[in-house]
């Protein structure tokens, strides 16, 4: 009684992933009255049907646990989306779980999957949870660093690619439209990849939560459409970006049976199943007309033509972003030492807009790669946009 443990809390597995930048710069933004772009969620709703069906649901009592592998009308809209808008065809008995979150299938697809050992290449900057997903799978990061070529695009080495695969390498973690660079992998590029997985027999696993959300008349191309890749491939997106409903967790893995039953093997260990009323709500916004889909871009993408014009006025040099929510930018025009992260503590005070540094987005051993590299989100209304605008332009 009352006695306090003296021996570390925390698992080694998990030492050295901490989320406290993003918290630092949240609490920063509330305290400096800032324009907070650094949070990657949209401060707008979704479409009203999908809002209305899912409160008519609650209303309806669809409040207790849905099946473990996701309600059958929800994995049936998704094999109709991917068919739709990607051409794959799949059985929404088989190849589709649903789970809470592109998160919940990330880490169920590494947990899954990997065995203690195996290498995992990724390429960085990172999405954060995968490094700690693959700690605490045991398995060992081989990091693929993305770089910006002459227009500012970042994009990898073919050549460093080739380098990162050992006899132990199980898997490529992709992740297209990319967070935090924008960029969205070119045929060829994906080819690389998928030439990599084949020549190696490696697993993909593939992050694509901004499908629809790319600009200047670029498409997505999910990975597993290639030759070669559908049988080892696990697609992963969800309804967060997709339909502005980040809260709802709903989210999916797609794939061959075999892959798709590891990741509910150890998606059933974590949430077993959730979401129930936003099932059908995901499921309807899934089906709304092409339309939606390209409208949500064409919004994005003027909001991205704004913040990236301000920066380039704050003499922030803009890197290219042709998807996601967000653009990166070079902070050594207004900071000498390039030093990202006093930048960006330094921001809200001289401007009153926050920003992520991306240099918490590399592996540790890489971190001075993105040392002067910072993130703004631009996934705000527009009014919210300007104003960030407006302030970077006064800024002295
Ligand atoms: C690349 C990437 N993957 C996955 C996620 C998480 O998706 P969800 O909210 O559906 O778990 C995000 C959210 O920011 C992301 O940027």
């Amino acid at each position: 009684m009352g006695g306090v443990t003296t021996r570390p809390v925390l698992a080694s597995r998990l030492r050295g992933f901490g989320a406290s930048i993003f918290a630092e710069m949240t609490a920063l933004a509330v305290s400096t009255g800032s324009v907070n772009l650094g949070q990657g969620f949209p401060d707008y709703d979704g479409p009203a049907e999908v809002l209305r069906i899912a409160q008519e649901q609650i209303a309806a009592g669809a409040n207790q646990y849905p099946p473990g592998t996701g309600q059958p009308d929800l994995r049936a809209a998704i094999c109709e989306h991917q068919k739709r808008f990607w051409g794959m065809d799949l059985d929404p008995d088989t190849d589709v779980l649903v789970t809470m979150g592109a998160t919940e299938a990330i880490a169920g697809a590494l947990l899954g999957i990997l065995d203690a050992g195996d290498e995992v290449i990724v390429f960085e900057p990172l999405f954060d949870t995968y490094a700690a997903c693959v700690s605490l799978a045991g398995a060992v990061l081989v990091p693929v660093t993305l770089r910006p070529d002459a227009a500012g695009r970042f994009c990898f080495d073919p050549a460093d690619l080739r380098r990162a695969v050992t006899p132990r390498t199980r898997m490529i973690l992709l992740n297209s439209p990319h967070n935090p660079t924008g960029t969205v992998f070119t045929p060829g590029e994906l080819q690389a990849v998928a030439d990599t997985a084949v020549e190696h027999d490696l697993i993909v696993v593939s992050d694509e939560v901004y499908e629809h959300l790319t600009f200047d008349g670029l498409a997505h191309t999910p990975i597993a459409t290639l030759d070669g890749m559908a049988g080892r491939t696990v697609t992963v997106s969800s309804g967060g970006k997709s339909f502005n409903t980040t809260g709802w967790k709903i989210g999916w893995a797609c794939g061959p049976a075999p892959l798709v039953n590891a990741v509910r093997m150890a998606k059933q260990l974590f949430t077993f199943a959730g979401g129930t009323p936003f099932q059908p709500a995901i499921a309807a916004g899934l089906r709304l007309p092409d339309s939606y889909f390209s409208s949500l871009a064409a919004d994005l993408q003027a909001k991205r033509d704004v913040l990236r014009d301000a920066l380039a006025h704050a003499g922030l040099r803009p890197y290219a972003s042709s998807g996601t929510y967000f653009v990166t930018a070079d902070v050594r025009g207004r900071r000498a030492d390039g030093d990202g992260t006093e930048f960006c503590r330094q921001m809200p005070a001289g401007c009153g807009v926050v920003a992520i540094p991306a240099g918490v987005l590399y592996s540790p051993a890489n971190a001075a790669e993105g040392r002067h590299i910072v993130r703004f989100a631009f996934c705000k209304q527009m009014p919210t946009i300007e104003e960030a605008a407006r302030r970077l332009a006064a800024w002295k």
